[in-house]
């Protein structure tokens, strides 16, 4: 496994993330929703640095199966608990690769009438995007590298690395 990001700079920029979140979301409403499950990790260590009253909530959507290239077909898996209308949301997800998932993510939540919509992600490859998604919050840009750990997967595997890797051949 080759190194990308370290556990240091996740945190590092985590923390910055929250710092901003917590600035931005003053007397709002928020409802911070968690795509999993590869926003798992990064979710609960973003809301432990976000400095407001919260709920968070949790949706699974599948669009890769066990390959590594996006079909472009979307489904829900899990669907939210909580009403969101009249409320601010945060989608928290792992990666933007296409767009493709976020797309029909945030159209989706749009349709339930929220007051408020934004997103982050802690890694974007802007290189693959086929769809244009609106990201607010971005951890760290990334070139198109196929990566894994904190919470991304390569067929289930590999999430709890506490570091965002690239899988070498050998290994
Ligand atoms: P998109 O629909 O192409 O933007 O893909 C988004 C989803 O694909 C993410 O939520 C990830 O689950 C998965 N994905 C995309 N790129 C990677 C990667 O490099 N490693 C692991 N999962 C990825
Ligand atoms: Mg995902």
């Amino acid at each position: 496994m080759k190194v990308l990001i370290d556990e240091e700079r996740i945190i590092n920029r985590v923390k910055e993330l929250g710092i901003q979140i917590t600035s931005d979301y003053k007397s709002k409403d928020l409802i911070v929703i968690g795509i999993l499950k590869g926003a798992v990790l990064f979710m609960a260590d973003l809301i432990k640095k976000i400095d407001l009253p919260l709920s968070i909530d949790f949706m699974a959507v599948s669009s890769y199966g066990k390959s590594t290239q996006s079909s472009g077909i979307v489904r829900i898996q899990k669907d939210l608990d909580e009403e969101i209308e009249g409320k601010d949301v945060l989608i928290v997800e792992d990666i933007v690769d296409t767009g493709l998932t976020l797309k029909f993510l945030a159209d989706n939540i749009l349709s339930r009438n929220p007051k408020s919509l934004k997103v982050c992600c802690l890694l974007d490859k802007p290189s693959r995007r086929k769809v244009v998604v609106k990201v607010d919050y971005i951890g760290f840009d990334i070139p198109d590298e196929f990566v894994v750990g904190y919470g991304l997967d390569y067929a289930q595997k590999y999430r709890n690395k506490p570091f965002i890797g690239v899988i070498v051949k050998e290994e």
